[in-house]
């Protein structure tokens, strides 16, 4: 089974059951401070998930693609992806966990899809604790799911009974929320408990991971393969007062899953990796021809460091909000993954530049699921060789840098910080220099520097990994500015202006737009007053749903990517008969302007050749 088969086959399942497909959202979330790349099938739903009426309906199923970066450093050993796509159903107050597992448990194991040996499946569930009871209701669903397979489901505990290989032994586990919870990190907004699905290769246990094995054990034997989370719960209260927070039931109670595709994928075409799997081996193929015969041995973590690097950069580079190589937020991972795979090519011996003929092999892999990636081949080859380039000289410069640096002695953690912070040179590259040179760098050092960097430069926008969205009162309020903020310039400076990015914090927003000059003091002066017009005039805000076509009849600006499938939101700010803006957008808004206070422009700057950017601030009280 390949790749697009099984995405295919998936999407069909659900299909079937009633949901709407939905595409694949952007890899770079618009307006949303809290994560850099959408991490999980649900990131790009969090407004419907929290109550907002999604236009296709209750029942909905994708493919996503998810880029997690906190893995970054992990690549080469057998189970992580940077990049990597999510099956996911969900119900937005519709179906709940009879239903879910039902299915899953059907897709898993029908002979009309997967066709999975339902002996090889092991399922996780809730422990419980005092924040919530065990999640016995879906012990009792697992128990007649396998029933009907003919297999007695008993519950095993963790740590004392391994899973017995025939239908006699436990099969349940329950774990508590490190391993069974989903929801925001830390922060208040929809969770709850979830069940996790887990296929056993039957590699023997490894005692090194602990006396018996069981489904979360690292030893490798079992391999999770999807994850129905049941949002039941709100997390509410202070967060930063931990006593202060505790769980409410919520009012929509949500179905969100989640299956790795690659993994899945691993599986269904019995390798023992997601290395391993077909559409990898190509990528894996094709770098292996560029290496020229003879040492240095191909090492398979280079291999996999490549693939796998330059996978993710060609689909972050290639989606519709497409983000160039940089030395900030999302273009400084773009940067780091080329980087590091043109070191791992250097490693392997390949002469020359190479990136871009891997990145030909990996648009012609997956052009046909992402039409993207073909619409914007040229693109991408272009951003890969011009990084590759750019990357030799920092090379050449950084050893020049080096070489003055270390002409009597060693250099300092602080100064192999230096040279990779101002010079882009790589701390392995330093560190390999001063080896041959018999000495050794203080990496202990460099790490000291390079935390307090990042936490500087990351404290303001409060990045943190996976999760939920914050939508607080700020960053709706500072949305909805966009929005005027937006047409305003349009107004103002031309049609010619459009959207190249957008992000907001609780404290900011900032708008990127095309715009070939400074704005003059006058332009200036008067989108400010423009928003603030029509923040005086306390205009309602109000959304429609619609087909693209009919959106830009109507004439509504915004990204026209085919992001929700047959119908879009549109948002419009103004009376019906005289709308100030009208934006294809997601939302969630405030529903009058007035609820801004006041706006006020803070910065206005370049980005890049015919960019500009603008930082701006709202008044609004805090509630
Ligand atoms: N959101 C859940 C996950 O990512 C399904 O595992």
């Amino acid at each position: 089974m390949t790749l697009n088969q099984l995405r295919q086959s998936f999407l069909d399942f659900f299909r079937e059951k009633g949901h709407a497909i939905i595409p694949s959202a952007s890899l770079v979330p618009e307006n949303d401070p809290t994560v850099l790349f959408t991490t999980a099938g649900m990131h790009p739903l969090v407004p419907y998930l929290i109550g907002e009426k999604h236009p296709m309906g209750t029942r909905l199923a994708n493919a996503q693609k998810c880029l997690r970066t906190d893995d970054i450093d992990e690549v080469g050993d057998n189970r992580h992806l940077t990049f990597f796509e999510m099956l996911g159903n969900w119900s937005l107050g519709d179906y709940f966990k009879p239903e879910a597992i039902g299915w899953s448990f059907e897709f898993l194991t029908s002979p009309r899809w997967l066709g999975l040996d339902p002996e090889r499946l092991f399922v996780t569930v809730f422990a419980g604790d005092a924040d919530a009871p065990k999640d016995d209701e879906s012990v009792g669903i697992w128990q007649s799911q396998f029933e009907v397979a003919g297999i007695a489901a008993e519950e095993g505990a963790v740590g004392t009974d391994a899973p017995a290989d025939g239908p006699n032994g436990p099969r349940i586990y329950a774990y508590p929320k490190k391993q069974n919870w989903w929801g925001p990190a830390g922060q208040t907004g929809p969770c709850g408990p979830d069940t996790e699905m887990f296929f056993d290769t039957r590699t023997p246990h490894d005692p090194v991971s602990g006396p018996a094995c069981h489904p979360n054990c690292d030893c490798g034997r079992f391999v999770e393969i999807w994850n129905d989370v049941f949002m039941e719960y709100e997390k509410v209260g202070s967060p930063s007062i931990g006593s202060g927070t505790k769980f409410v039931p919520l009012k929509q109670k949500n179905v969100d899953t989640g299956m790795g595709l690659e993994r899945m994928a691993a599986v269904m075409q019995g390798v023992p990796t997601v290395f391993d799997i077909q559409e990898m081996k190509v990528i894996a193929d094709a770098i292996q021809r560029l290496i020229p015969p003879g040492p240095p041995a191909a090492s398979t973590a280079s291999l996999r460091i490549i693939a796998d690097h330059l996978r993710a950069a060609v689909f972050v580079i290639g989606d519709p909000r497409g983000v160039a190589p940089s030395n900030v937020g999302q273009g400084y991972i773009v940067r780091r993954l080329l980087r590091r795979a043109i070191r791992e090519g250097r490693r392997l011996g390949i002469p020359g530049t190479f990136i871009a003929d891997v990145a030909a092999v990996i648009i012609g892999q997956y052009g046909e699921a992402y039409r993207e990636l073909e619409t914007n081949r040229g693109r991408i080859i272009e951003e890969l060789e011009r990084e590759e380039e750019k990357f030799g000289k920092t090379l050449e410069r950084g050893l020049k840098e080096f070489e003055k640096m270390s002409r009597d002695r060693t250099i300092s953690g602080a100064e192999a910080f230096d040279l990779f912070q101002t010079y882009g040179f790589p701390l392995e590259l330093t560190q390999e220099l001063i080896g041959e040179r018999g000495g050794n760098l203080d990496v202990a050092a460099f790490r000291e520097e390079f935390r307090k960097h990042q936490e500087l430069s990351r404290g303001a926008a409060g990045v943190f990994k996976g999760g939920l969205a914050d939508h607080s009162a700020e960053t709706t309020r500072l949305h909805t500015a966009t929005h005027l903020l937006h047409r305003a310039l349009k107004n103002v400076l031309g049609d010619h202006v459009e959207q190249k990015g957008s992000n907001i914090t609780a404290e900011r927003l900032r708008f990127d737009f095309s715009h070939p000059s400074k704005l003059t003091p006058e332009e200036f002066a008067k989108v400010e007053g423009m928003v603030n017009d029509a923040i005086r005039q306390d205009l309602p805000v109000r959304f429609e749903e619609m087909t693209v076509e009919e959106a830009k009849e109507r004439g509504a600006i915004g990204l026209f990517e085919e992001k929700y499938g047959e119908k879009i939101k549109v948002y419009f700010i103004g009376d019906e008969k005289n709308d100030f803006s009208k934006e294809i957008c997601g939302g969630p808004h405030v529903v009058h302007t007035g609820e801004l206070g006041s706006f006020t422009i803070l910065k206005e700057e370049a980005v890049a050749a015919g960019v500009r950017r603008i930082k701006a601030t709202v008044s609004g009280t805090r509630d």
